[in-house]
């Protein structure tokens, strides 16, 4: 019976989504998952980037890599400017209509030019079309490219070797600052979530120079 009511809901909402995405907007429906690791990003991650979105002095600028059905309520839990793209077109219906690219992230600096954005989050993407280790790293160069000096990046997937049989923190340690997020719970910055999925956020952060720069300045460091 419960679960009857459930799939007439789904139906129900897929239905208006598809009639108008706008009254649903309105209606403030959403096809959130209800899964630890969605509650922990949903929660905790955009809680700490709407706390830096209060405090920052200007928009803050978010991207999106990768769009479903699922995250189709983002940008209204978020207090960004939300930007997202997807390799598959149709997926666009999920993202914001004037800030939505279909394209691969492999080659989204090519669209959006160096230091575009405050915050990325490229989640769920690898062992989901990022599935081999030069894809992993042209992904994690695309994002040092696109990022702004000092911006975060908040990599997520599931820690296991059917997704993510590359090695993934050598790789972004080349390119970013590994930190740790004052957010509640987490005390190091690859946090754990624990659920079936082995689902993992790493919380990385855009060196202010870069480490040939940073060899220079020391020389004149005193
Ligand atoms: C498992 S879903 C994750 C969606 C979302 N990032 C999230 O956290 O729920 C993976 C998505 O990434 C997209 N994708 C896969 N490879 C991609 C690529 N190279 N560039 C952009 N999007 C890609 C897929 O089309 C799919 O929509």
């Amino acid at each position: 019976m419960e679960q009857g009511m459930r799939n007439l809901n789904t139906l129900f909402k897929r239905a208006l989504f598809k009639l108008s995405p706008r009254i649903a907007e309105r209606l403030n429906i959403d096809f959130r998952l209800r899964v630890p690791n969605r509650v922990f990003l949903e929660e905790s991650v955009f809680g700490y980037l709407n706390e830096l979105a209060a405090e920052s002095d200007h928009d803050i600028k978010t991207l999106f890599v990768g769009i479903d059905k699922h995250n189709w309520h983002y940008p209204r839990l978020l207090l960004c400017q939300f930007h997202s793209l997807d390799i598959e077109s149709r997926k666009a219906v999920y993202g914001p209509p004037d800030r939505h690219w279909t394209g691969s992230a492999t080659r989204m600096a090519d669209h959006y030019g160096p230091n575009a954005f405050d915050v990325v989050v490229a989640n769920g993407l690898l062992g989901f079309g990022i599935n081999s280790a030069p894809d992993f790293r042209r992904l994690i160069t695309q994002c040092e490219r696109v990022l702004k000096p000092g911006g975060l990046l908040v990599l997520g997937y599931n820690d296991r070797p059917d997704r993510a049989p590359f090695p993934v923190l050598p790789v972004v340690s080349e390119f970013f600052e590994l930190f740790v997020p004052p957010i509640a719970g987490v005390d190091h910055h690859l946090h754990r979530v624990d659920d079936a999925f082995q689902h993992v956020f790493v919380f990385l952060r855009k060196p202010r120079a870069l480490a040939s720069d940073r060899s220079q300045l020391s020389r004149y460091a005193v």
